[in-house]
């Protein structure tokens, strides 16, 4: 077995990510030889930057700028995907697959738009389409959802799965820092996408989520159906006062199966801080997987990096080795359940979705104004948690004239929550615009 030939792979785009893998690949060669039962070798490399590239990867590797010169090589039986976006990319993917190559690629962007697409096409050409490297980066979450969690009926998944933004909310809270200034921070350390508002608006996160949910609960990718909501609204105030009530907030990415359909939303989250994800700091990402049988598993690790973005890339090449001659029915698919029994349990709005509440609001420092506002949650059928009034000199509001009063509330659906949050703030007494940030006990 060892003695059969490498295997030969072309890489489409030698940016920080490729360049990690052609280093990773050659520098374990050996290892990887023993584990894949033959060679792996990256013996063709594209890229506009050809100079570049030829510097990386040395005299022996073909350096082409045109990627359609490596799907038309018959040498070549995996192309890795790292150019990224839905352009171009797109367009490489399928007709790498139309031309009998299988394909590895880190591509979230793409998957979750067009992956029924692409794994229709690469399904009907009995190709693989690898995505390790999409979701988390070095963390196995999708070889553990797809094949290590197979036993279980998924309840639901919880992950920061953005580097960015949890570095940009640790900084934030760890040394009183603004917005801006960590962002800048995380961007010149190579954590933030090209368009970093694909980070802080929680596109980037929902891209993967949608990911994790189809292979959780055997649904189409359905990005579109996913509910976004970004960092860049969060004040200094809130991250101190969901200290001071025994919370952090995170970015979470979380999809739920409900009886009526499935949750998909991606938003800030106070998180209880006894729980491990909530100590989750810097560019780190972590996903829960709630399973019936096994409870909950975290995984943790580096979502993002040259070289544990290359270690998912790798995985997926020596995966894709193994399998390259079995018969493809005895595969494992794509979204882990098998094409023709994906289910059609709905994407469910944001007004069904069932969660519970920190609902800050500064109002007029007046007899009977918390009884009004407490009001109207009880006349909802919205049961409170814990009250914290914070006094005016400690919010630096007008002296005595206003207050913060923060609410935490029980778990109750959305749709109604929206309800009492428009009566709330029509309330004479509510000076501002009220902040409402969600809250799972992931318990
Ligand atoms: N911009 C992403 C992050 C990189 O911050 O996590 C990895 O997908």
């Amino acid at each position: 077995m060892t003695d059969m030939k490498p295997i030969q792979v072309g890489l489409l785009g030698i940016g920080t990510v490729g360049s990690g893998s052609f280093q990773v690949l050659q520098r374990n060669q050996e290892e990887i030889r023993r584990r894949a039962g033959r060679g792996i070798e990256i013996t063709m490399v594209a890229d506009l930057d050809s100079a570049r590239a030829r510097h990386i990867v040395g005299p022996q590797v073909q350096v082409v700028s045109d990627a359609r010169a490596v799907i038309a090589n018959p040498q070549i039986d995996i192309v890795i995907e790292l150019i990224g976006g839905c352009g171009v990319a797109k367009a490489l993917v399928l007709e790498a697959i139309a031309a009998g190559k299988h394909v590895v690629t880190a591509n979230k962007a793409l998957l979750a738009q067009h992956g029924d697409e692409i794994f229709a096409a690469a399904s009907a050409k009995g190709v693989m389409v690898a995505f390790e490297a999409a979701v988390a980066g070095g963390i196995p979450i999708i070889k553990a959802l797809r094949e290590g969690l197979t036993a279980n009926r998924i309840q639901w998944i919880a992950g920061i799965i953005n580097g960015t933004t949890n570095f940009i909310l640790s900084e934030m809270r760890d040394k009183g820092l603004d917005f801006d200034v960590v962002l800048k921070e995380a961007q010149r350390l190579g954590y933030a996408e090209s368009d970093p508002s694909f980070d802080i608006e929680g596109v980037d996160a929902a891209h993967k989520l949608t990911l994790l949910s189809a292979i959780a609960f055997g649904i189409p990718v359905q990005f579109d159906r996913a509910y976004v909501e970004g960092i860049t609204q969060l004040g200094a105030a809130d991250i101190k006062y969901a200290g001071q009530l025994g919370y952090r907030i995170k970015l979470l990415g979380i999809t739920k199966r409900q009886h009526n359909g499935v949750e998909l939303r991606v938003h800030p989250c106070l998180v209880p801080a006894k729980r491990l994800i909530a100590h989750v700091e810097g560019a780190m990402n972590a996903v829960l997987v709630q399973g019936d049988a096994v409870g909950t598993t975290l995984y943790y690790g580096k979502g993002a990096g040259a070289e544990p973005t290359a270690s998912a890339v790798i995985a997926d090449l020596v995966d894709v080795t193994r399998l390259h001659t079995a018969d493809p029915q005895h595969r494992v698919p794509h979204l882990a359940f098998q094409p023709d029994a994906l289910s059609d349990l709905p994407v469910l709005p944001m007004s069904e979705v069932i969660t519970s509440y920190y609902l800050r609001l500064r109002v007029a420092d007046q007899a009977g104004v918390l009884a009004q506002v407490t009001g109207l949650l009880a006349n909802a059928g919205i049961s409170i948690d814990a009250v914290l009034q914070r006094q005016a000199d400690e919010v630096g509001g007008a002296a005595a004239a206003s207050t913060d009063v923060i609410i935490l509330t029980h778990d109750t659906r959305e749709g109604g929550m929206n309800a009492v949050l428009a009566q709330m703030q029509a309330l004479p007494a509510v000076l501002e615009p009220i902040t409402r940030i969600r809250k799972e006990e992931l318990s």
